[in-house]
């Protein structure tokens, strides 16, 4: 099982009902999830869970372990004894956070082109799901989080009081993805990060357990026509006015 996630917090909120002091971000890949959400997770000083990092971790092991990642019985058991400890990174900054799998820092490799391909097949299966979920409902019991996914606002967190749900054509985003791996020195050809980001948008929308899709009452916004800063903006003075005093 795999549990010990540990999230630096700066401050405590009293009295609150857990689950509903949350901000739940989806939105497909490079939609500005990770970015838009830790910049809002820093200015409410709340820690920022991004849930990605979680099935890249199982990937990575899968992958190292060399199971087939055709077989979901297989992929079940390994993310139900592997134990995932995620450590938040500081509050606002641009770092990933520090991902340790059975006491293995497995952060330089979660965004490699192996995992980048075969993630959203790991993400897929079921019984994967089930054990990442739990985790990521055990890191709301007791704090207030911004926390960002494909299904955090249909799936882990339905009562979160604010969801978002971020998009931009595909184009868009494949040129933010070819810009960071450009900035990381892993350069690819631009029609290869589209096809790919085309390819995960279809395992992720299509598959039949919590496929990516906005919640009922979730915010949609367009990330390719305003600036991060914008986005933020919006973000911020939305909690404010759902979150009021709390904030
Ligand atoms: O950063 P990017 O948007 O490329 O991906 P990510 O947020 O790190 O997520 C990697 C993959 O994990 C996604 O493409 C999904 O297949 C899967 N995922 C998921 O199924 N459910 C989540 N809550 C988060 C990620």
């Amino acid at each position: 099982m795999p549990v010990l996630c540990t999230y630096s917090r700066r401050r405590r909120l009293r009295r609150r009902s857990a689950a509903k002091t949350a901000i739940a971000i989806d939105g497909p890949v490079a939609s500005g999830k990770s970015s838009v959400g830790s910049r809002v997770a820093g200015l409410l000083h709340w820690p920022f869970v991004d849930t990605g990092t979680m099935y890249r971790a199982i990937t990575w092991l899968a992958l190292e372990r060399g199971t087939d990642l055709a077989d979901a019985a297989a992929l079940g058991k390994l993310a139900e004894r592997a134990t995932v400890r995620v450590l938040a990174p500081a509050a606002g900054s641009n770092e990933y956070a520090t991902v340790f799998v059975n006491d293995i820092d497995a952060t330089p490799y979660l965004r490699s082109p192996t995992v980048e391909r075969s993630v959203s097949v790991v993400a897929a299966v079921s019984r994967v799901r089930e054990e990442m979920v739990s985790l990521q409902r055990s890191l709301v019991t007791d704090q207030a989080v911004v926390m960002a996914g494909r299904d955090i606002g249909t799936v882990v967190l339905p009562d979160a009081r604010l969801k978002l749900f971020l998009d931009a054509s595909a184009e868009i985003r494949a040129e933010r993805r070819q810009a960071e791996l450009e900035r990381a020195g892993k350069a690819r050809p631009y029609e290869d990060v589209l096809a790919e980001t085309r390819k995960r948008d279809q395992l992720d929308s299509g598959r039949a357990d919590s496929p990516l899709m906005p919640a009922a009452d979730a915010v949609i916004i367009d990330t390719g026509t305003r600036s991060e800063d914008e986005v933020v903006d919006q973000i911020t003075s939305l909690a404010r006015t759902v979150f009021g005093a709390e904030v």
